[in-house]
């Protein structure tokens, strides 16, 4: 795929088939990714791929946590609010989201299992987390949301999807557990990877996107 397909064409998926992704697959996906620049080269990224058994433990440890409605405790406080062009912005693609799949505005039940679905990796079987040591700061975050781009990119033009998920760090605690990973690795996102369903409505939903004029300026 070139380049400029494949990022015009990228969405995210949240619909997967039970269907393993290959460790040589998920390895070249990564080796590539990690070509990804860094503040001089310092890489601050360290990566955790989750297939099987371990998989079951954090899919079955989030949603226990989320459906009993246990607060959250991400690693990076999720924001409370939003400036009004993002609050926007995220209410018309909700909007937009469930109004595609048929989900109704006032129908809480399928919202919140849509919501819940977050935790079971949309079915898929293999999910890749990024996190940092502690003592690392903002710049080594946009680093890693620089991996994490790569590694969407590069999945989507493997032939599989891959979808990026705050709500997979929301409960650090029970990822720290499935890796074995001391206090101070914080996590910065998740993200489910795999082959998905093409038909589903869910994965063919392409989002909108501001107009250039309203964000680009040129100055002479
Ligand atoms: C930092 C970050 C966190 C995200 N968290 C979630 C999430 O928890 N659940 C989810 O379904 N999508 C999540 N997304 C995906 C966005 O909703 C999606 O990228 C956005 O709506 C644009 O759609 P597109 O990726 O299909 O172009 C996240 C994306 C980013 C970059």
């Amino acid at each position: 795929m070139e380049l400029f397909d494949a990022l015009l064409s990228r969405t995210s998926k949240r619909d997967f088939l039970d269907k393993p992704v290959s460790i040589e697959l998920i390895n070249k996906i990564l080796f590539a990714s990690l070509r990804a620049p860094s503040w001089a080269n310092s890489q601050p990224w360290e990566i955790a791929v989750s297939n099987g058994k371990t998989s079951e433990f954090i899919k079955n440890s989030l949603y226990e946590l989320a459906k009993n409605g246990d607060a959250i405790n991400p690693d990076f406080p999720f924001p409370d609010s939003w400036p009004k062009k993002q609050e926007f912005n995220m209410f018309e693609t909700g909007k937009e989201r469930f109004e595609h799949i048929g989900i109704g505005r006032d129908d809480a039940q399928k919202r919140k299992e849509f919501s819940l679905a977050n935790y079971k990796f949309f079915n898929s079987q293999t999910a890749i987390f990024i996190y940092i040591e502690e003592s690392l700061g903002l710049w080594s975050i946009l680093d890693c949301g620089m991996l994490i781009q790569n590694i969407l990119l590069a999945a989507h033009d493997s032939g599989i999807g891959a979808c990026p998920q705050a709500y997979l760090v929301a409960y650090p605690d029970v990822l720290r557990q499935a890796f074995g990973l001391a206090k101070n690795k914080k996590f910065i996102l998740g993200i489910s990877i795999g082959y998905y369903k093409m038909d589903s409505k869910i994965n063919t939903i392409k989002t909108f996107r501001n107009d250039l004029g309203e964000i680009v300026k040129f100055y002479d």
